[in-house]
């Protein structure tokens, strides 16, 4: 069977990685993929005219599924979702993993999501939608009269991580509305926000598979919880991120908070689901707040998690391709979901000044002895291969990885407990290095 994989990023590498492990999988192309993808046993890069999300692309992602007889195609991020491909290769009869356009509006529209939260009582924080900017910036203002917690501003659109601001006072609200709102600052993304009460708490990422289609009991079936630390520096401090590294298991999101979660999330969710009829057979994340026990849904994601899902294969104990399969065929509900034990500890190396404005282009070297006693796995985010200047040692062509993005590449490291994780995976850390190279210290389980 051969399988298609889009997007370009760790999660993808790792998706590749895992699939291409299954005995039934022949081929897995990755669209656009990356260096480590390309690289992977079993694996090819595809490269297509146009964006993943635009139109074009689409059809020639369409196209090629066709032609080459792909019997399954996975959606990494969320902008094709968003832009429909669910639905554009259903209408021609192709498999494909992932929400309609329709149901992919859980991430895409921030204000249907909390709608759809509040009608089919989700817990989540309370929450007032405005398209109007006079009205939003009233609301802002009686809030910071009445109180001095920080209000939440959410952009409703996809907005690449730049859409949430967590404002301290009145100026900075009304600065951000003014921007999102006024000045466009995020396109149409920005048009309309949510303003939101700020919840305390741990964060903790559920990602989960989704097998509803209308008029039949749908089924979500949860995978162990994983975390990933969004803030660029040590501690929780710094801008936000793409996610500078994850671990899981979640060691503190215990039994009564799991089972929090599936009472006041997971099953109102998918009563919601069901009853508003939507198409979803994919994966989705719940991004939570949790506060000793009691969880609260913070978003939904139509889609794995980044770097979530590179700390979650090296502890799947099932055939990932299987797993897609049931999703698809509506038998989800008795797919045997196994973790190995042990912990995974998965921080990101990511380029100097990321996530600001950084460099790309220099070689990354590998001390690949070093390395493979760790057992750790390298998935690889932004870096491409290139063809090195010179040839090697017997004049043969020697072609290296080239950092290309602001988060590189990331290490997963599995170990029997958090601790051995932890020492594996920044022992793997230690044995790669570029020009600029910079990761969190501090992946992992609070430590003394
Ligand atoms: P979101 O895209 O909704 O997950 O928001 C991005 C990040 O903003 C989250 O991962 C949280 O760290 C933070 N955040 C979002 N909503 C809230 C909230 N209501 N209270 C506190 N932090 C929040
Ligand atoms: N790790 C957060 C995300 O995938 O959006």
């Amino acid at each position: 069977m051969k399988l298609l994989v889009i997007g370009s990023g760790g999660r993808e590498h790792a998706l590749a990685w895992k699939l291409a492990q299954s005995e039934q999988v022949k081929r897995v192309y990755a669209a656009p993929g990356n260096g480590g993808t390309e690289a992977e046993g079993k694996c090819e890069n595809l490269r297509i005219p146009g964006t993943i999300a635009s139109e074009e692309g689409q059809e020639a992602l369409y196209a090629f599924a066709r032609q080459t007889g792909i019997a399954l195609t996975l959606v990494g991020p969320e902008a094709p979702l968003t832009a429909g491909i669910v639905d554009r290769f259903r209408s021609g009869g192709l498999a494909i993993i992932g929400p309609d356009k329709n149901a992919a509006r859980l991430e895409g529209s921030k204000v249907f999501s909390k709608s759809f939260m509040e009608k089919y009582g989700v817990r989540t924080a309370q929450s007032k939608s405005f398209s109007d900017y006079a009205q939003a910036l009233a609301y802002a203002a009686e809030h910071f009269k009445q109180t001095d917690h920080p209000l939440v501003i959410k952009a409703d659109g996809l907005a690449g991580g730049k859409g949430v601001v967590i404002a301290e006072q009145y100026a900075e609200a009304a600065v951000t509305l003014r921007s999102f709102m006024q000045e466009g600052s995020l396109g149409n993304a920005g048009k309309a926000v949510v303003l939101e009460a700020f919840l305390s708490g741990q964060e903790v990422s559920v990602l989960a598979a989704v097998s509803v289609v209308p008029g039949k009991p749908g089924t979500i079936l949860p995978f162990m919880a994983a975390r990933d630390h969004k803030r660029r520096f040590e501690g929780g401090q710094g801008p936000n991120t793409g996610g500078m590294g994850a671990i899981a298991p979640v060691p503190d999101f215990s039994g009564a908070a799991a089972e929090d979660f599936r009472g006041s999330i997971l099953e109102p969710s998918l009563r919601g689901m069901e009853q508003e009829g939507m198409d979803y057979r994919g994966f989705i994340f719940f991004g939570l707040m949790v506060q000793d026990t009691l969880c609260s849904l913070l978003e939904y994601n139509v889609r794995l998690g980044d770097p979530e899902t590179q700390a979650l294969v090296p502890l799947m104990d099932f055939d990932l391709a299987k797993l897609c399969d049931a999703i698809l065929t509506g038998r989800l509900r008795d797919f045997p979901l196994q973790w190995k034990a042990g912990a995974v500890c998965a921080p990101v190396a990511v380029a100097a000044g990321y996530p600001g404005a950084y460099q790309t282009g220099y070689p990354i070297s590998l001390d690949q002895e070093a390395f493979s006693q760790t057992g750790a796995l390298l998935f690889i985010a932004g870096a491409e291969k290139k063809e090195n200047r010179e040839n090697g040692e017997n004049g043969e062509n020697k072609s290296s990885l080239y950092t290309a993005g602001g988060r590189v590449l990331g290490v997963s490291a599995w170990g029997t407990d958090p601790e051995d994780a932890w020492e594996r995976a920044y022992r793997g850390m230690r044995a790669i290095s570029f020009e600029g190279m910079a990761f969190r210290t501090d992946i992992g389980p609070p430590r003394p």
